[in-house]
């Protein structure tokens, strides 16, 4: 189980990624897009932490990271994430541990809100490209009776590889895509901050014992 101290401990390490690779993130987003993007989530982040809600309820955290992220991050990531968090928070209102099924439905519902906001498709060099391969991975981990830190270690490794796999995509979606041809072999910068989030998930879940 995921507990709700499990969650503030993934959004505060999320929030450290994002400080530490702010030039990183920036860098990407200078190659192919207005590099803000590092600082989109840093500041999206930083306002999350001010406002992260004392509270058992995992979908009330999850709606406060929403929230933060909706009113503090310009451009296309803020709104993206904060629809992401926000569906996610909705399929987990009222619980206050995650099982291996719940943190599924977490990952399922997070590529729902992406798709919702952002009409895209996998291939389209996005915040997609590493989020659904989490999310199948984990599936597929759990499907093969693997335990919840194994599923969440499956994942992380599936949005690494699909960070990677941006590399050599044209973007067809968001600001990237006006560049057609020339957004080739530039790593996608959502994509990267997607990683970062997946991959702080599994440290909270191993680091914090969850069973
Ligand atoms: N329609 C979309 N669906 C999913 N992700 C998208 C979409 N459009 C853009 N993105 C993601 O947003 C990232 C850019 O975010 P950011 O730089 O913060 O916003 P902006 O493009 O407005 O400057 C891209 O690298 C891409 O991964
Ligand atoms: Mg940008």
């Amino acid at each position: 189980m995921l507990t709700s101290e499990h969650i503030t401990t993934w959004i505060r390490k999320s929030a450290d990624e994002m400080r530490d690779n702010r030039g990183y993130l920036t860098e990407l987003d200078a190659a192919i897009g207005d590099a803000d993007h590092g600082n989109n989530m840093d500041r999206g982040y930083k306002a999350v932490l001010e406002k992260l809600p004392d509270d058992n309820d995992v979908g009330a955290i999850l709606k406060a990271v929403a929230m933060a992220l909706i009113s503090k991050v310009g451009g296309a990531a803020g709104p993206l994430y904060g629809t992401m968090f926000l569906q996610a928070a909705n399929a987990l209102k009222g619980k206050e541990a995650l099982s291996s099924e719940d943190v599924e439905l977490l990952l399922k519902s997070s590529v729902d809100g992406i798709v919702m906001r952002g009409k895209a498709h996998a291939g389209e060099k996005t915040i997609l490209d590493s989020l659904i391969p989490a999310h199948e991975a984990y599936k597929e981990a759990r499907a093969a009776g693997a335990e919840l830190i194994a599923c969440l270690d499956a994942a992380t490794h599936a949005a690494e590889e699909g960070m990677k796999a941006t590399i050599p995509m044209i973007a067809t979606k968001g600001r990237a895509s006006y560049l057609g041809e020339r957004s080739r072999d530039h790593q996608d910068p959502g994509a990267t901050s997607t990683y970062l989030i997946i991959k702080t998930l599994y440290e909270a879940a191993s680091e914090g014992d969850a069973t």
